[in-house]
C-alpha cells in the first residue's frame, strides 16, 4: 500500500513522473530499520510512477540497500554488484544505485564508483529526502553520481510503500550518540533526531485507521528518544500515548540501551496494555573489563539488576539480546563471565556475533589477539548454551494457549501458518483458511529452540498473553 503524504510534493515537474513505465527491484540488507528505508525508497518511487519488478532480470532499476555493521554483509554486497555486471552488460539502459550504511562511508563511496563502473547512482543514509533529484541526475548523466553529504535536518514524512497490511515499522528516533567501540553505526547514522511526538502520533494515528495491528517503534537507541527536543518528554511519554491510540493491539520497539532504561519505562511496559511483553536490550559481553573497553558505560551486576527488574515488574517478560564474543583482547576469564551472565539471565533468545574490526572505530585500533579458530569455539560454545535455554523457556508454554498475530503461510511449509506472540515467539500452525492480519488464539503443541508448533483453537481466549 502506498502512502503518500506532504512530501510528496518535494517532486519537481522533472521526477513527478520519472518512474512512468518503468519497474524497480529493490535488495535490502541489514536492520529493521534499514527494512524500513527501504519501504521509504520503494515509496518515493512509486510516487514517480515506478512499479515493482518480479525480478532483478524484469527491472529497469535496481537498487541495493546496504549494511555496515559486519563484514558479511559488505561481502555479500560486493558479491552481489559482481554478478550484476553481465545483467548490465545485456541491458544497457538498465540502472543500479547503490545506497545505504556502507556507501555513506567515504572510501566505500569512492570504491564502489571506481571499481564498479556499471553502477549509476551512490548514495548514502542522508539522501532519501533527495533521491528523485539525485536519480532524475544520475538517469540523465553518463557519470556515476554519488551522495553521501551528512544532513542534520528531520527526514519529514515521506512517501511510503510498505511490505506488510498489518504490522508496521515507525522510526522513532535516527542516529545514534553512543560510540561504543566496535560500532559503525554513529559513522554512519550522524547524530540522534528523534522525530517530534505529534508527527509519531500522527502517523500513528492513520496507521491504526488504515487498520494496522501492531506497531514495531525505531531506533538505534529508543531509549534515548526525546532528549534532543526542545519540548520535555521522553520515551516513557512517548509509549504513553501511543498506548492509547485506539484501534492498535500490539508495540513493540527496538533497540534499548541498557544504560538508559529507566524505572519509568518499565513502569509504563507493566501498565500498557498494549505494549508487548518483550524487550531487546543487547547485553554484548557479560565482563565488565570488556564492557569498558566497549564503551557501553554499564557494568553486569547494573545488566542483572535492570534483568531482575523487568521480570519482577512485567510478568513473562521474555528478554532478549545481542552478544558479540572474540573482542580484541577477550580472554578466557572474560568469556566465561558472558556464559555466566547468560546462564543467570535466561534470555529467551540472543542474536551472537563474532567480533568484526570496522574501520574507523576505535577497537579497530585494539590489539585483536584472539585467533580467528578460538572466536568461532566460543561462539558455538555460546549458541549452544543459548539454544538449550531458549528451548527450555519455550518447553513452559508447552499446552498454553496463546495470541498469534498471524503473518501469513509459512516459507517452508505451505500447509501451515506463521505467525508472532506478544513475546516475539514465532508460532507456525496449520491451517487451509488464509487468516494473513487476524489475532488467533493458538494451543502450543511443541516446543523448540527457534520456534513453537501449536493449533488454532476456538472459543478459547489467550490465557497466556506474554507467550
Ligand atoms: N562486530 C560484531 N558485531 C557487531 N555488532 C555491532 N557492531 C559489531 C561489530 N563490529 C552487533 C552488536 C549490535 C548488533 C546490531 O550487531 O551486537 O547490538
Ligand atoms: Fe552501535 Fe552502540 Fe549505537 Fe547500538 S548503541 S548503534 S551498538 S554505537
Amino acid at each position: 500500500m502506498l502512502e503518500l503524504t506532504d512530501k510528496t510534493a518535494a517532486l519537481t515537474p522533472q521526477t513527478a513522473q520519472m518512474g512512468e513505465g518503468k519497474s524497480y527491484y529493490l535488495y535490502t540488507f541489514g536492520c529493521q530499520m534499514n527494512e524500513h528505508d527501504s519501504e521509504v525508497i520503494a515509496g518515493i518511487l512509486e510516487s514517480t510512477g515506478f512499479t515493482a519488478a518480479a525480478g532483478p532480470e524484469e527491472a529497469d532499476l535496481i537498487v541495493i540497500n546496504t549494511c555496515a555493521v559486519r563484514r558479511k554483509p559488505e561481502e555479500k554486497v560486493g558479491a552481489l554488484l559482481g554478478m550484476l555486471q553481465p545483467l548490465k552488460e545485456k541491458k544497457e539502459d538498465l540502472f543500479i544505485a547503490v545506497g545505504g550504511c556502507m556507501t555513506q562511508q567515504e572510501e566505500i563511496a569512492a570504491y564502489i564508483k571506481k571499481r564498479f563502473r556499471h553502477v549509476n547512482l551512490v548514495f548514502g543514509t542522508h539522501s532519501l529526502p533527495r533521491f528523485p533529484q539525485l536519480l532524475e541526475k544520475a538517469m540523465s548523466s553518463r557519470k556515476t553520481v554519488v551522495d553521501i553529504e551528512e544532513y542534520t535536518d528531520s527526514r519529514g514524512n515521506l512517501p511510503i510503500s510498505r511490505q506488510d497490511r498489518f504490522k508496521a515499522w515507525l522510526p522513532v528516533i535516527y542516529g545514534c550518540n553512543n560510540f561504543c567501540s566496535y560500532c559503525i553505526v554513529p559513522y554512519v547514522r550522524g547524530r540522534e533526531r528523534s522525530r517530534p511526538m505529534e508527527e509519531i502520533l500522527t502517523e500513528a494515528r492513520s496507521l491504526a485507521r488504515a487498520g494496522y495491528l501492531e506497531l514495531t517503534l525505531l531506533g538505534q537507541n529508543v531509549n534515548s528518544y526525546g532528549q534532543d527536543l526542545p519540548e520535555r518528554c521522553d520515551f516513557a511519554d512517548l509509549l504513553w500515548e501511543l498506548n492509547r491510540v485506539d484501534g492498535l493491539r500490539r508495540i513493540r520497539f527496538m533497540t534499548s540501551h541498557p544504560k538508559d532504561l529507566s524505572p519509568r519505562l518499565i513502569e509504563v511496559m507493566a501498565r500498557g496494555e498494549k505494549i508487548c511483553e518483550h524487550l531487546h536490550l543487547p547485553v554484548q559481553s557479560g565482563s565488565n573489563r570488556i564492557l569498558k573497553l566497549m564503551n557501553r558505560r554499564y557494568t553486569r551486576e547494573r545488566y542483572l539488576e535492570l534483568v531482575r527488574s523487568l521480570k519482577e515488574n512485567i510478568p513473562g517478560v521474555a528478554i532478549t539480546s545481542d552478544i558479540i564474543v572474540g573482542f580484541p583482547g577477550e580472554t578466557e576469564e572474560d568469556f566465561q563471565d558472558t556464559l555466566d551472565l547468560v546462564k543467570e539471565v535466561r534470555f529467551d533468545n540472543a542474536f551472537t556475533f563474532i567480533y568484526s574490526p570496522r574501520s574507523g572505530t576505535k577497537a579497530a585500533q585494539m590489539e585483536d589477539v584472539v585467533p580467528r579458530a578460538q572466536k568461532e569455539e566460543r561462539l558455538q560454545r555460546l549458541a549452544e548454551i543459548q539454544q538449550e535455554i531458549s528451548k527450555e523457556i519455550n518447553a513452559e508454554l508447552l499446552g498454553k494457549v496463546v495470541e498469534v498475530l498471524v503473518e501469513g503461510r509459512s516459507k517452508n511449509n505451505p500447509e501451515m501458518l506463521t505467525g508472532r506472540t506478544r513475546a516475539n515467539k514465532l508460532v507456525h500452525f496449520a491451517s487451509t483458511e488464509d487468516l494473513t492480519g487476524r489475532l488467533l488464539p493458538v494451543k502450543i503443541s511443541e516446543a523448540r529452540a527457534f520456534n513453537l508448533i501449536g493449533e488454532a483453537v476456538s472459543g478459547e481466549e489467550p490465557v497466556n498473553f506474554s507467550g
